[in-house]
Order: structure tokens, then C-alpha cells, then sequence
């Protein structure tokens, strides 16, 4: 039986492939709607960037709804320095057709988890968890009918990509992420401490162009203009695709490891702001909250991806 999922998402090209690999395994997950959240680019760009990408998939049938257009009580930060002013800069892209839901996000999420059989569906948040933390906030009876949490974000050991102490995703919203992790829900991170293992390199970006099909192009497009900015940060080989991994995890969570510890979120320092403090080692009696996975086979990832990928 697939995984019934709500795929929470600031589409950036990584999100992009991320709801690529969803709506093309549909014996694993069934999505049953893509929600936008301001993150990377603000929310018109992102729920706009969340309908183009489910045209490119041909599954106009994909309800994609708009949720908060910011943080719960910050202003927003944005990343156009990695995604382009789009979001989804690299490839020329065609206007989407497909309408946007006029049910607002955050109320399909509350809707959705009212109608649905408890514990039967998984929020895959890629983006600032506004929209999630603001449904459990405005209907905390849905708390407790979610089946698990599997989100993109944090760090532990490799510390922060937006600031030195904290990741992207967090960091927008630590609020919201702090809301999430204390929400009592079954929750799944997938840090930087993985996902800086998930690089592309060019036989990998190759084996995408490779597919000759509109999807792999696009797909290969994307990662060359994304991985500009890690390459020349990190001198890496190629760049993280962070948000692939949460979908991966779903599909074959046996190509990742981590550990079930506790995990709280910075939000009253300035210097740290947005930290996810992981007690990795166990040095508290703190709850144990979350499985925060640390590392994840590379190789199987990309089989993965690019296998499902040659699908369309
Ligand atoms: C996260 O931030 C965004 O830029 C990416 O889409 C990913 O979700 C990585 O820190
Ligand atoms: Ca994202």
C-alpha cells in the first residue's frame, strides 16, 4: 500500500526533484496535494514553481495549494543567492497552466488530516515548517492523527549552511520548527549531516541528460545551475540534493542511518538562531523526539533517483 503523503514545499530546484521522485512512484507514495511555503523565493514564485513542476511530471491532476507567505512572527529570509530570482532558475521554463487550489494550505492540511483515517498520512515538509506548525497551531486535535513527520532540515555535525549555526529551512522559521519538534508526532530529519552526502557529480548529472526526456533535461539543468554555489563554497564536486532525500527515506529507508535522540531548536539567540541542537551522543536525559540520520549510501540514492526519473 503506498504511503499517503503531503509534500510541504519552497520549490527551489531541489524541491523540484524531490516531488519529481513522488509523483513518479506511486507504488510507494500517493501525494495528495503539494502545498507552497515562502522559503527559498516567496510564496507567489513558489506555489507558481509547485504547479510547473507537476505539469513537467503530466500530473495536472496534483491539487497544489498556496499556504503562509511568511514566517509565524519573522520577516522572511529568501535564497535567491542559490535558486535564482525564479527559484527554479536554469532552464527556460513554460508559464504553468494549471490552476492554483483556491482552498488555502494550511486549511487542506488541517482538512485533509480530519478526513483521512488516523495515522494513515505523512507530512514531507522541504521548505520553513510555517505552514505546518500554523495548521497544528490553529487545530491541535490534528496532532495527533498524523503519521509521521519526515522533513529536510538541521544539522548537527555540519553545523549550518545559512548561517554558521543554522540550516536554511530552520533558520526562516525556528518558531514554527520549534513548534514541530515538540509536537509529539513520529518525526524523521533529514540534516545536512546526510544530505551534503547526496552530491551530484557529473556522471550522475549526466546519467539524467542521458534519459533524453524532457524531465531529464530539466532535472540535469537544474542541478548545473544549483551546484554553482557549493562547488565554489564547499569545493565539492557537485551539490547536495538535499530535499530527494526525504522522498528516498520513504521509499527506501534502508539506504539511510541515524539515531532516535532529542532535538531542540535554538530560537532566542541572535548568534545561533535556528540551531538544531541534536543530542547525538546522549549526553541528556532530554526526550527523545526525533531520528535524526546522519548518513546516507550515495550510490543507492542516485540508482534510485535516476531509475524512477527514466519513467517519464
Ligand atoms: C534546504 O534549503 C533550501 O535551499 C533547499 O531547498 C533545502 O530544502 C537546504 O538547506
Ligand atoms: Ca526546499
Amino acid at each position: 500500500m503506498p504511503k499517503k503523503i503531503i509534500i510541504d514545499t519552497d520549490p527551489g530546484q531541489d524541491d523540484a526533484v524531490a516531488i519529481l521522485l513522488a509523483l513518479a512512484s506511486p507504488e510507494d507514495v500517493e501525494v495528495l496535494g503539494v502545498v507552497a511555503v515562502a522559503g527559498n523565493v516567496p510564496l507567489p514564485l513558489t506555489e507558481r514553481n509547485a504547479r510547473i513542476v507537476c505539469e513537467l511530471a503530466g500530473r495536472t491532476d496534483t491539487p497544489v495549494y498556496a499556504g503562509c507567505d511568511k514566517p509565524m512572527i519573522r520577516p522572511l529570509v529568501t535564497a535567491e543567492h542559490v535558486h535564482g530570482k525564479t527559484g527554479l532558475d536554469g532552464p527556460q521554463l513554460p508559464d504553468p497552466t494549471m490552476p492554483l487550489q483556491a482552498q488555502g494550505g494550511v486549511d487542506f492540511i488541517i482538512e485533509t488530516l480530519r478526513r483521512e483515517p488516523p495515522g494513515t498520512v505523512t507530512l514531507c515538509p522541504l521548505g520553513p515548517l510555517t505552514n505546518i506548525a500554523t495548521a497544528f497551531t490553529e487545530a491541535p486535535d490534528i496532532v495527533g492523527r498524523v503519521a509521521g513527520i519526515v522533513l529536510m532540515g538541521g544539522a548537527y555535525f555540519e553545523v549550518g549552511n545559512i548561517t554558521p549555526a543554522a540550516e536554511f529551512n530552520i533558520y526562516v522559521d525556528p518558531e514554527a520548527a520549534d513548534i514541530v519538534m515538540k509536537s509529539g508526532c513520529n518525526i524523521t530529519i533529514l540534516p545536512l549531516d546526510a544530505t551534503h552526502k547526496a552530491l551530484t557529480t557529473r556522471a550522475r548529472v549526466d546519467a539524467f541528460r542521458a534519459m533524453g526526456t524532457e524531465v531529464g533535461r530539466m532535472v540535469a539543468e537544474w542541478t548545473d545551475f544549483f551546484e554553482r554555489f557549493d562547488k565554489e563554497k564547499y569545493g565539492s564536486e557537485g551539490a547536495p540534493l538535499h530535499d530527494p532525500c526525504v522522498i528516498a527515506w520513504l521509499i527506501r529507508p534502508d539506504l539511510f542511518s541515524g539515531r532516535h535522540v532529542n532535538v531542540e531548536i535554538e530560537t532566542v539567540s541572535d548568534l545561533t538562531r535556528g540551531m538544531t541542537v541534536a543530542d547525538w551522543w546522549g549526553v541528556t536525559d532530554r526526550p527523545k523526539n526525533a531520528t535524526f540520520i546522519g548518513d546516507v549510501d550515495a550510490d543507492g540514492f542516485f540508482a534510485l533517483l535516476t531509475e524512477r526519473l527514466a519513467r517519464y
